[in-house]
């Protein structure tokens, strides 16, 4: 079969409620080369198996961390002190609201529009680094801020905005040498420090990368560099330095939490928000609940109660979750994929591949128990990419991470159904219900 690629011209407009007044002009044309993964049968094994890499190298730069090693034992603790507290499926709760979360009001508020490449592959916001736009993955799953660097020759640079310190009159160089593992490939270049702007949020003096090297995987993507939104122990410049979202909270810019409402691409005119400092009410139903991060390992690691497909258990105890932005799929251990698949009717597992094959019309719902209460995958969301007419790649898919926790990688597959709230302040992750969209399929 012939390589297919879409060439797609796309106007990025990423307008936002509370950002610049400024610089309101700016739109950018960006030629995007795009592999269609849903037209592309053989693709979509290659595709799934590509994402499940990514997030094994992605989880690679944390693995030998010394601090890594200690947080594992004390999370299997955590794990083994959970066993048999199942929850009551019968009574499963909409969960209510915590009182401290949202009357911390030293910072403010803004939410600003996110847009998804790709068929919610990533999602993407604009931010300004000294007088300078990039677009960037907004990545819970990593700590690291970095956009191309103008001395950066690679293909990958040369098709993205590169940062010209030469031209930002608030640029101050640091210089220290960092690097980091990718799903998208690899990093590297040094530090530097300058004002950068989100929303309507500035960080003064905020430490980033200048990346001089950055590998092709990145050639096909708009966005030009990446996001980290994890704790700042997983920065690995200089060892742990503040992030982005650190340092605005710092500077009492806005409220310690963020906040993200993401578009699913088959809903056109839906908006994606990543609200920072507060909650976009107009996203969600009912009530959000809090789930606490249950280690210091740096990531928004919190316990999973269960999973169930068609409201049947299939999960023997709670597992670690680390909720990641930066991922697309779900990559759970090998055993659970399996318990789960088999309640998927006609589902089957392509051993070569290590991947699972259901039906594309299945109507399996699979839901994730979060806090003692429910939230469902739509069938459609379940389905990956179709590798024939009616079989298709599960987005449920076996992957070993940060052995030996059992971690569940709870990627856009499951985030993209739920509004989610990242709370520095206290630790926590809540979930509310995504509201209905109306329009789509
Ligand atoms: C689909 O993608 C694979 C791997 O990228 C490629 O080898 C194959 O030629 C593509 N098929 C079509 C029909 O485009
Ligand atoms: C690694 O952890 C051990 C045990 O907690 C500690 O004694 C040691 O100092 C740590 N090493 C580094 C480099 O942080
Ligand atoms: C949860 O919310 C849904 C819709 O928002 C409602 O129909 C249901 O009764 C609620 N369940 C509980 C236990 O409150
Ligand atoms: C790019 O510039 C930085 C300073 O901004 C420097 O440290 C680095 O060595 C340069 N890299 C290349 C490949 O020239």
């Amino acid at each position: 079969m012939k390589l297919s690629f879409l060439f797609i011209i796309s106007v990025i407009t990423i307008s936002s409620i509370c950002a610049y007044p400024n610089n309101k002009q700016l739109h950018t044309i960006n030629l995007v080369k795009r592999v269609n993964v849903a037209t592309n049968y053989t693709n979509a094994i290659e595709k799934a198996k590509y994402l499940r890499q990514e997030a094994i190298n992605k989880y690679s730069n944390y693995q030998d961390l010394n601090s890594t090693s200690n947080a594992i034992n004390s999370i299997s603790s955590i794990i083994n002190s959970k066993k048999g507290t199942l929850p009551n499926l019968a009574s499963l709760s909409n969960g209510t609201i915590s009182d401290n979360i949202l009357s911390k009001s030293e910072g403010g508020q803004c939410t600003l529009n996110i847009k998804n490449i790709n068929q919610d592959l990533s999602y993407y916001a604009k931010i300004t680094i000294g007088n300078q736009n990039f677009n960037i993955i907004l990545d819970t799953g990593s700590s690291n801020l970095w956009v191309p660097n103008k001395n950066c020759t690679s293909a990958s640079c040369q098709n993205h905005n590169r940062f010209d310190s030469n031209k930002s009159p608030t640029f101050k160089s640091e210089g220290n040498q960092w690097s980091i593992l990718y799903g998208i490939g690899s990093a590297s270049g040094v530090t530097g420090i300058d004002d950068i702007k989100i929303g309507k949020f500035t960080a003064n003096s905020q430490i980033f990368g200048l990346a001089d090297a950055v590998s092709d995987d990145n050639i096909p993507f708009q966005p030009d560099g990446i996001l980290g939104m994890g704790f700042d122990n997983l920065n690995t410049m200089d060892n742990g330095a503040p992030t982005l979202i650190s340092t605005l909270i710092k500077q009492k810019k806005m409220n310690p939490l963020f906040s993200f409402h993401f578009q699913h691409y088959y809903d056109y005119d839906d908006q994606g928000t990543l609200t920072l400092g507060g909650v976009d009410e107009s996203k969600f139903d009912g009530k959000i609940t809090y789930n606490p991060v249950i280690s210091e390992i740096g990531f928004w690691l919190i316990v999973l109660d269960a999973a169930l497909v068609n409201k049947t258990p299939t999960l023997s105890a709670i597992r670690p979750a680390i909720i990641d932005t930066g991922t697309t799929l779900l990559i759970i251990p090998s055993n659970d994929a399996e318990e789960l698949h088999k309640q998927i009717p006609d589902s089957e597992f392509d051993s070569q591949d290590n991947v699972y094959i259901i039906p594309c019309d299945t109507t399996a719902v699979v839901s994730l128990i979060f806090g003692g209460v429910e939230y469902k995958i739509p069938p459609r969301d379940l389905t990956f990419a179709p590798i024939s007419g009616t079989q298709c790649v599960s987005a449920i898919i076996p992957g070993d991470l940060l052995y030996p926790l059992p971690i569940w990688l709870v990627g856009q597959t499951f985030l993209k159904n739920v509004y989610s709230v990242f709370d520095m302040g206290n630790k926590q992750v809540g979930f509310a219900q995504n509201k209905k969209y109306a329009h789509g399929k």
